[in-house]
């Protein structure tokens, strides 16, 4: 059977749900980002689709720079949390009970609980559709010592996966194969 080109989503499998970090002055946003993707390793740039509506989209496009962090599955609950529509002015960090973890490079925190945090420069964004991709150069990646001691060329981080297409259902990561 065909879908309508408009459910493409239901077509794909699941994709990983990120925390996107940002700051407003000195309120630090955070709000969970499905639409990821990887566009360059050399120079290593990292986008994701963000509608303008958004906060993140706001703060990032004023202040330059954003932290991309990978929550497991058990975050699940708080990174829900993170998208409620809260007032610009107050942050989700709070809502979610999820702590700001200083970055090494930007100003934005990373969220301390999640696996790893990938911070980010703004290299452009473009309109794409209801969307924008935001593409921002990776300038310092941290990884938690769970995964530094499995061996990163070993494993992966076992992300939160969301099921997308309007369905709102999520999985985790599968199984290691080659
Ligand atoms: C699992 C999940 C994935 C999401 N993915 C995206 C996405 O890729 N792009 C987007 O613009 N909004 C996405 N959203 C919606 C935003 O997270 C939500 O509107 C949030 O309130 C935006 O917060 P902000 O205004 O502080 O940026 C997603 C929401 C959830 C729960």
């Amino acid at each position: 059977m065909d879908l309508d080109p408009k459910d493409y989503l239901k077509a794909t499998g699941p994709f990983p749900v990120v925390l996107v970090s940002t700051l407003n002055g000195d309120v630090e946003n955070v709000a969970p980002y499905a639409w990821v993707m990887a566009i360059s390793m050399d120079p290593p740039i990292l986008g994701v689709a963000i509608r303008n509506i958004r906060d993140t989209f706001k703060n990032i496009m004023d202040q330059g720079e954003f932290v991309v962090s990978v929550p497991g599955p058990e975050l699940k609950d708080k990174v829900i949390k993170t998208a409620a529509a809260l007032p610009r002015d107050q942050s989700e960090f709070k809502h979610a009970d999820l702590t700001p973890k200083k970055s090494k490079i930007v100003s934005p925190p990373g969220v301390e609980e999640c696996l790893t945090q990938i911070e980010c420069k703004l290299e452009w964004a473009k309109e794409a559709g209801d969307h924008h991709v935001v593409c921002g150069r990776v300038v310092n990646v941290s990884i938690c010592k769970e995964l530094e001691e499995s061996g990163i060329d070993a494993t992966y981080p076992d992300a939160l996966m969301h099921i997308g297409g309007g369905r709102n259902l999520y999985t985790k990561s599968g199984q290691i194969f080659s």
